[in-house]
């Protein structure tokens, strides 16, 4: 049966959410704070990459089973189900900030009528359901909120597909065996009966359990990502190819050869704030969570190393030094750069007095964007939407997002594009090791590959 549901905040989140459950037959209305996102969204143009999303959107608004607005009253005071997806970035000192979710609360108590269940899809530190549940079932009220705690796992570029194929849903309640919560329970398996349909794990548990399942997921996979690139850092200094350990390593079943990638650290909306909102619940409790902050630390480290090591190969200066960065966008197939290791990496270039010229095929904009907010103005980056044309004079080339069009880069032609003064060679940094390293040196560079 079709149900009626509001999703509050229509980000990376939050709008996946509102066209997948649309597309399922419910009835759904996305909600946002900024009108900008609201008219282009309602005009059919997504606010975010995401393969397929247009055809998604455009489909279900066609079909008017979705639909947008600035109004969390007009979405939440006939929905049987709110989802909320608004941002939880992190504050200064590693603690979540939740001034977005109080803010629903807020507006979900002031407008939702009769029996509400209120999903979070947000992630947030283990006790925020609970809170929630308390704050919307506090005070003088007839009204009875359920609340239900539904971390989202998708992956920024395949988020679509992971909407329809997820690996696992995670519901955690206050107490599942509630009779409330068991209404709650059989609404939401409704929602997503197609999930059901094609034998989708569902694991039902608690609130404070569904919200560590999702915190220990990143945490976990961060780990694997910055133990592969301090393993590609060793390899380096003793003249190994992690290239080829991380493939041996992911031949063991146990350990599989997923997020074995070395790269210039990881960055995204999730793992660097989710890594430390953890390390800072295991401090309020008292728990020992030094192994996370190790990571913390340790892909911080990576991040410097990158732009260090391309000074450092660059002859000690990159002094006056024109390089090309190609891949802006924190992974392949997203515009997202939040914590994207392209900022570090170009700031960095930059101080040490180097003239950077950026490609991204999606990130351009927001890259901008950001540079302009660290008060990096215009006139020290030249960007760039044709990747030959960033390359362009340019006496070394540095790849730091894992594109494809830069797996399949003509080298040749880029190699004839850059400059070549006496005092250089031309030198390519591939932080991903997407290259063929003999393809690159038969067309003339000098290959630097991480921990090969
Ligand atoms: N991006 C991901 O890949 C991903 C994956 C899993 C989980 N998450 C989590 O999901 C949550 C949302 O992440 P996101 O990347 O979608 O964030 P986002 O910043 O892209 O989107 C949040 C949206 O909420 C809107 N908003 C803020 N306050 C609002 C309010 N009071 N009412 C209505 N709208 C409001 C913002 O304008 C914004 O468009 C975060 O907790 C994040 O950690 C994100």
């Amino acid at each position: 049966m079709a149900s009626k549901i509001a999703v509050i905040g229509t980000g990376y989140v939050g709008l996946i959410q509102s066209v997948g459950l649309a597309d399922f037959g419910n009835y759904v209305t996305g909600v946002d704070v900024r009108p900008e996102i609201v008219e282009r969204l309602s005009s059919g143009e997504p606010t975010i990459f995401e393969h397929d999303l247009t055809e998604y959107l455009r489909r279900n608004l066609d079909a008017r089973r979705v639909r947008f607005t600035t109004a969390v009253s007009d979405a939440v005071s006939d929905a049987e189900v709110v989802f909320i997806a608004v941002g939880t970035p992190e504050n200064g000192d590693g603690t979540s900030d939740l001034s977005q979710i109080r803010a629903v609360v807020d507006a979900i108590k002031a407008s939702a009528s009769a029996s509400t269940v209120v999903v979070t899809k947000s992630t947030v530190p283990v006790g925020t359901n609970r809170w929630i549940s308390q704050k919307l079932n506090g005070g003088e009220t007839d009204r009875r909120f359920v609340v239900a705690s539904n971390p989202e796992f998708l992956r920024e570029g395949r988020a679509i597909q992971d909407f329809f194929h997820p690996d696992r849903v995670v519901i955690g309640f206050d107490d599942p065996d509630m009779p409330a919560a068991r209404d709650a329970r059989a609404l939401l398996e409704d929602i997503y009966r197609p999930l059901y349909l094609t034998s989708t794990p569902f694991v039902w548990t608690t609130f404070e359990t569904a919200e560590l399942i999702k915190y220990a997921a990143n945490a976990f996979l961060a780990t694997k990502i910055t133990f592969i690139n301090q393993m590609a850092n060793l390899a380096e200094a003793v003249g190994a190819d992690v290239q080829t350990i991380a493939r041996t390593m992911g031949m063991d079943g146990r350990i599989s050869g997923k997020f074995l990638h070395p790269g210039p650290g990881y960055g995204g909306s999730c793992f660097p704030k989710d890594t430390k909102a953890l390390a800072a619940t295991g401090d309020s409790v008292g728990v020992d969570m030094s192994l996370v902050k190790a990571v913390i630390t340790g892909n911080d480290a990576q991040k410097a190393r990158t732009a260090e090591k391309i000074i450092r190969l660059s002859g000690g200066s990159v002094d006056d030094r024109e390089v090309a960065v190609l891949g802006l966008a924190f992974k392949a197939e997203t515009d997202d750069i939040r914590e994207s290791p392209a900022i570090s990496v170009v700031a960095a270039l930059l101080e040490a007095g180097a003239t950077v010229t950026v490609h991204d095929p999606k990130a351009l904009v927001g890259f901008r964007a950001e540079m302009e907010r660290r008060g990096f103005a215009d006139g020290r980056i030249a960007y760039h939407t044709d990747v030959f044309a960033c390359i362009t004079g340019a006496e070394a080339i540095v790849i730091l997002t894992e594109w494809n069009e830069y797996r399949n880069l003509d080298l040749p032609r880029a190699y004839t594009l850059m400059h070549r003064g006496v005092r250089s060679e031309s030198r390519l940094f591939d932080t991903r090791n997407v290259l063929d390293p003999d393809a690159a040196r038969k067309a003339g560079f000098v290959y630097i590959g991480t921990g090969r």
